[in-house]
This record gives C-alpha cells, structure tokens and sequence, in this order.
C-alpha cells in the first residue's frame, strides 16, 4: 500500500506539532464543560489559538481569518469558562474572566470585520495566557 503525500504530510505535522506544543485537542464545543482534566482544557485552547498569534499586528485580515478568529472566539469563550472549574483562587478566577472577555471581543471583532479590533483582541487574549502562566503555571 502506498501512502497518499497528504497523508504522509498530515501525520508528520501532526507529529511536529506534538512535539513543540500542546498535543493537537479539539474537543467539541458542547463536551468542552464535561472535561476533567485542566491540561486538556489549556490543550485545546493552544490548538485553536497558538495559530492565530502571528496575525497580532496585521492591518487587514481575509475571510479566513474572520472565519478562524469567530471559531476561536467561540472554543475559548468555553474553554475559559471552564478554567475556573480548576480554580486556584480569585486572582486566578479573574484572569479566565478577563479570557473570556477578550475572546468576545474577539468574536465582536470578527462580526464587524474589525481588523483593528481583531488584532487588539488577540494580542490582549495573548498577553493573559501569559500572565496567568507566570502567575499560576
Ligand atoms: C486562568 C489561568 C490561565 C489562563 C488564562 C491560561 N492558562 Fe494555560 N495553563 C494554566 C495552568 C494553571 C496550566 C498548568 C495546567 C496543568 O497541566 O495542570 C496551564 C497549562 C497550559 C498548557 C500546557 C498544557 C499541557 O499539555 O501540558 C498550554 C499549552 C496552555 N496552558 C495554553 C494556554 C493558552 C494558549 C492560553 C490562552 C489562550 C492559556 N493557556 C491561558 C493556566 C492558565
């Protein structure tokens, strides 16, 4: 049997993608609040977002991006409200609110074709996955 290209090259992203990250995790959006396990959580949060953070800074996007930055809007809006099921105090609570208030942002962002705001989003949702990290990690 031979392998398609495709499927060799999805397996070796996939592989690649393990290996400098968080495991690949997408877990549908309606059994985001039956996980169990807080490094799932923060897994698929990586999988959706960690490939939106180099569009910090662009001046205009294309309908992909909108359509990428609806569907992180959506997956961390639900991921983020799950965090505080592994909560680690108020300080810790605030920082998944302060996630979930950007990643609406983000989605208002999206709907308006917004691209300033878009990017304003996505750089505040980054600077708070870092900040709980050095906080909490
Ligand atoms: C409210 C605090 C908080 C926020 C906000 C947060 N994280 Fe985390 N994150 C944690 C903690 C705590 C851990 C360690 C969890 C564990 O594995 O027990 C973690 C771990 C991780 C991991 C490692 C998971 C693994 O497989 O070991 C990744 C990846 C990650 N976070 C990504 C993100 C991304 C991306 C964002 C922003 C979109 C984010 N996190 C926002 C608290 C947070």
């Amino acid at each position: 049997m031979r392998l398609a290209p495709t499927t060799i090259l999805a397996a070796t992203l996939a592989l690649a993608a393990v290996h400098c990250g968080a495991p690949i995790t997408n877990t549908p959006v309606n059994d985001i609040p039956k996980l169990t396990s807080l490094t799932i959580v923060m897994d698929n949060q990586a999988t959706v977002a960690d490939p939106q953070w180099k569009k910090i800074g662009a001046t205009s996007y294309v309908d992909a991006d909108w359509a990428a930055f609806t569907l992180v809007s959506e997956r961390i809006q639900a991921t983020s409200l799950k965090t505080k099921d592994f909560t680690k105090g108020p300080d810790f609570d605030a920082l998944a609110t302060k996630l979930n208030d950007k990643a609406k942002a983000l989605g208002v962002a999206a709907t308006a074709k917004d691209s300033a705001g878009a990017s304003a989003a996505l750089g505040d949702m980054k600077a708070t996955c870092k900040e709980c990290h050095s906080k909490f990690r």
